[in-house]
């Protein structure tokens, strides 16, 4: 029988990027749900916000940087099994060809791709994804869908996760474990509100009539699709990507 509702009582679920944008509305409505949420990222502060608002009980802060490969070993080693694990901590910079260097793209493989990689890979050797849970990666419409200019080592790295999910969505099928990919085009975040120091407000209104639902994304937009995926509603999807766009790219 297939549980169709979201009620994740008696489930722990792992978020990173908790401390903000997406991982912040994903860990609430997780915790809303009925979860024990464990929440992941760099600044303890901003970790303890969220916790704060979180329903429920239970619900623990990891801090440490996800570019370091031994933190991800020794957090990982630390979690209790896990019914779900959401990868929404991520970098977003527009850099275009010509300041493109080495240091700038180690920098953006590693925490966008080496991090989710070394997490579930980690998780996995150490059996803590529990048979038939679920993971859910964020990716983005730029990479794989669509290509914008200053996003091409961004998109690089967000297409490559999709790829990435799709081969082992082949390995961690044995065990019943379901992993997805989310590609949410502009989503209006503490991350993306950068964007309106160097665009103008006119600009970016006139950016959102592009969308044909018109107007950008909410993070609250991308944790439905998210929980659903965590859910036993999404339980014959893997190895995919989910576009969530406001119609962007049906266009
Ligand atoms: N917003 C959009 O328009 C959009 C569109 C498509 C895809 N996405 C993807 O969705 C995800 C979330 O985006 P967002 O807008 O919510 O971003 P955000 O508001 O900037 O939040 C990013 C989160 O990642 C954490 N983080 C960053 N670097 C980290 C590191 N090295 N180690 C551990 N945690 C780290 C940050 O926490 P600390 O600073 O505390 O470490 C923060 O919680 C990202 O992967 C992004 O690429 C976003």
């Amino acid at each position: 029988m297939i549980d169709y509702t979201y009620n994740f009582s008696g489930k722990t679920i792992l978020v990173t990027g908790a401390s903000s944008g997406i991982g912040k509305q994903i860990s609430m409505d997780c915790a809303k749900a009925g979860a024990t949420v464990i929440m992941l990222g760099r600044d303890e502060e901003r970790l303890n916000q969220t916790l704060s608002q979180l329903e429920g009980d239970g619900h623990q802060v990891i801090t440490g940087d996800l570019k370091d490969e031994k933190f991800i070993e020794s957090a990982c080693k630390a979690l209790p099994p896990l019914d779900g694990v959401v990868q929404s901590a991520g970098m977003m910079k527009l850099v275009p060809l010509k300041f493109i260097n080495a240091a700038f793209i180690d920098e953006m493989l590693a925490i966008n791709l080496r991090a989710p990689i070394l997490l579930v890979t980690t998780l996995q050797k150490l059996k803590k994804i529990k048979p038939a849970s679920s993971v859910v990666l964020l990716s983005s419409i730029n990479g794989a869908v669509i290509g914008s200019p200053a996003n091409s080592v961004y998109g690089a790295t967000k297409g490559g996760l999709q790829s990435f999910c799709k081969s082992a969505s082949l390995e961690l099928a044995k065990t019943s474990i379901r992993i997805n990919c989310i590609a949410p085009a502009m989503v209006e975040t503490e991350g993306t509100a950068v964007i309106g120091e160097h665009v103008s407000a006119e600009a970016i209104e006139a950016d959102k009539k592009n969308y044909p639902l018109g107007r950008y994304g909410t993070p609250a937009d991308i944790a439905g699709c998210c929980l659903f995926l965590l859910s036993g509603a999404g339980s014959w999807i893997t190895g995919t990507t989910i576009t969530i766009d406001g119609g962007f790219t049906a266009q």
